[in-house]
């Protein structure tokens, strides 16, 4: 049998609930007023849980996502261990994370771990940042 302890992307059920409840009390914190699309995210990290939402402008281009933000939060705060990240929105089919923000992750994730893509009804795909972004582009030797 499996030994999912030993796993990397091992989270337990009960942290991943936790984590989706953050995700969207980090939504509600979401400065949206252009798309009207609010975007939650939270991040499991060895220095506590770190919300991240969207926060846009008039310029659009300039806007930060709710992954981004949450990444961009946990390592502000010095935290380099990632554990699980949910991220929360109201569409029907969950929104998947968008290419800037998979290229973000990437730098920071190990492959394994749980990335909960979710809607407000629960509807969850559990995917990793190997699985969004194969292939990826990592730091190259001039
Ligand atoms: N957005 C996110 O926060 N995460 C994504 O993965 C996709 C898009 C935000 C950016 C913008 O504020 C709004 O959703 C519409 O694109």
């Amino acid at each position: 049998m499996e030994n999912k302890i030993a796993h990397p992307s091992f989270l337990p059920d009960i942290s991943k609930e936790y984590l989706f409840k953050r995700a969207i009390e980090a939504r509600e914190n979401a400065h949206a007023p252009y798309s009207k699309f609010r975007v939650g995210a939270a991040l499991l990290t060895n220095a506590g849980v770190f919300l991240g939402a969207n926060i846009e402008n008039p310029s659009y281009g300039a806007t930060i996502c709710a992954e981004r933000s949450a990444v961009a939060a946990a390592v502000s705060s010095g935290a380099r261990e990632f554990y699980g990240l949910a991220v929360v929105t109201d569409m029907e089919d969950p929104a998947m994370p968008c290419d800037i923000c998979r290229q973000f992750m990437v730098e920071f994730f190990p492959p394994g771990i749980p990335i909960l893509i979710a809607n407000l009804k629960r509807k969850v795909i559990e995917t990793n940042i190997t699985e969004l972004l194969p292939g990826a582009f990592r730091e190259f030797k001039a």
